[in-house]
C-alpha cells in the first residue's frame, strides 16, 4: 500500500477516535463557546502526520497501536494549539487554516488564546489518564512538556518571531526550525519509544535523531511550499512568510538550494535508521513522503 493510502486509512480511524475522546471529555455545558473553538481547531482538515508517525513507530516496534492512541491524540492537541496561536494577529496574523477561517477569525482573539491554552492542558490530562504504567506516563509527560515548551516548540516560535526582518545564518535557522517544528515531530518518536521500556537507549537515540532530521526537512518543505504551492492546496495563505519577511530556507539558500538541503537532510535521516534491527521501511517511506508532499 502507498504511504498516501496508508495515511488516508489512518486519518479515518484517528479522526473517529479523536472525535469520540473530545465529545466524551469536553462537556459543552461548562463553556460552550470555548468547547466549540477547541473542537473547531482540532477536529478537521489536519494531515495528522504526528499521530501517524506515532502509529508507524508503534508498528515498527511491535507495540499495540491502541495503547499509544492517548499519546497520539495528546500530541495532535498540542500541535493544533500551536497552530491556533501561530495564526494570531500577534504572531503570523493569518486568516485561513486547514481550509477554514482561523480560530480567532471564526470566534475571537480571546477565545482563540483560551482554546490554545485549554487544548494544551487537555493533552496532559489525556496522558495522565491513559491506561499505561505510571513510569510510561511520567516519561510521556516529560517528553511532551519538554518538546512543547521553552526548550522546544515555544522556544522556537519565539526565535522565529525575533528573526522576522533580520538576516540569520544557516545555523541559527536550523535551530529555529528544529525547535518550532522538529521538536513536536521528535516527540512523536520519543512518545512511541517510551511505550517500549525495554528499548535500548542507543536505538531510541537513533530513532530520535531520525525524527529531528525529518522535522527539519518537514519545515524546509513547508517554507518551500509557502512559495511554490497555492492557498487552495495548502489550506492556509500562500506567501505568508514573505508578507512577514520571515527567515526561511528559500530566503537564505534560494528555492533550489532549499530543495537540495531538504534532500540532504532526508538522506541523513535515512542513515540513522538503516542499520537498526527493525523493519524501518515504513519510516523511510514516511520521510520520503514528507519531502515530496505538495501541501
Ligand atoms: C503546519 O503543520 C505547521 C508546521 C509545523 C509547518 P502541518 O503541515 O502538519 O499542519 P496540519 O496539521 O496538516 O494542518
Ligand atoms: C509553524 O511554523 C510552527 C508552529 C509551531 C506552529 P509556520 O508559521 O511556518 O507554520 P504555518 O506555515 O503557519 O503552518
Ligand atoms: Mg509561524
Ligand atoms: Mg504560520
Ligand atoms: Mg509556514
Amino acid at each position: 500500500m502507498s504511504m498516501q493510502a496508508e495515511l488516508e486509512l489512518f486519518q479515518v480511524e484517528f479522526n473517529q477516535a479523536l472525535a469520540e475522546t473530545l465529545n466524551q471529555q469536553l462537556p459543552a455545558q461548562i463553556a460552550p463557546k470555548l468547547q466549540q473553538a477547541m473542537l473547531y481547531s482540532v477536529s478537521n482538515g489536519g494531515k495528522r502526520l504526528r499521530p501517524f508517525l506515532i502509529h508507524l513507530m508503534a508498528k515498527t516496534l511491535d507495540i499495540n497501536t491502541q495503547s499509544t492512541l492517548p499519546a497520539a491524540i495528546a500530541l495532535e492537541c498540542i500541535h493544533s494549539y500551536s497552530l491556533v496561536h501561530d495564526d494570531l494577529p500577534a504572531m503570523d496574523d493569518d486568516d485561513l487554516r486547514r481550509g477554514k477561517p482561523t480560530c480567532h477569525i471564526e470566534f475571537d482573539e480571546a477565545t482563540a488564546i483560551l482554546a490554545g491554552d485549554a487544548l494544551q492542558t487537555f493533552a496532559f490530562e489525556l496522558l495522565a489518564n491513559a491506561d499505561m504504567s505510571a513510569n510510561i506516563k511520567i516519561n510521556w509527560v516529560k517528553t511532551l512538556s519538554l518538546s512543547a515548551g521553552y526548550k522546544g516548540m515555544c522556544g522556537g516560535q519565539s526565535l522565529d518571531l525575533e528573526a522576522e526582518n533580520k538576516a540569520v545564518n544557516l545555523t541559527e535557522l536550523e535551530t529555529i526550525h528544529g525547535l518550532k517544528t522538529g521538536a513536536l515531530l521528535k516527540a512523536a518518536v520519543s512518545l512511541a519509544c517510551a511505550a517500549k521500556p525495554d528499548l535500548a537507549a542507543e536505538q531510541t537515540q537513533k530513532f530520535e535523531k531520525f525524527a529531528e532530521l525529518i522535522g527539519l526537512a518537514f519545515q524546509i518543505q513547508d517554507d518551500i511550499l509557502d512559495i511554490t504551492s497555492t492557498t487552495d492546496l495548502l489550506g492556509k495563505p500562500q506567501g505568508s512568510d514573505q508578507k512577514h519577511n520571515k527567515s526561511t530556507y528559500p530566503n537564505l539558500l534560494g528555492l533550489c538550494g532549499a530543495q537540495q538541503k531538504a534532500e540532504q537532510v532526508f538522506q541523513s535521516a535515512l542513515e540513522q535508521i538503516q542499520d537498526l534491527p527493525y523493519n524501518t521501511q515504513s519510516l523511510m517511506d514516511f520521510a520520503q513522503f514528507i519531502i515530496k508532499r505538495q501541501h
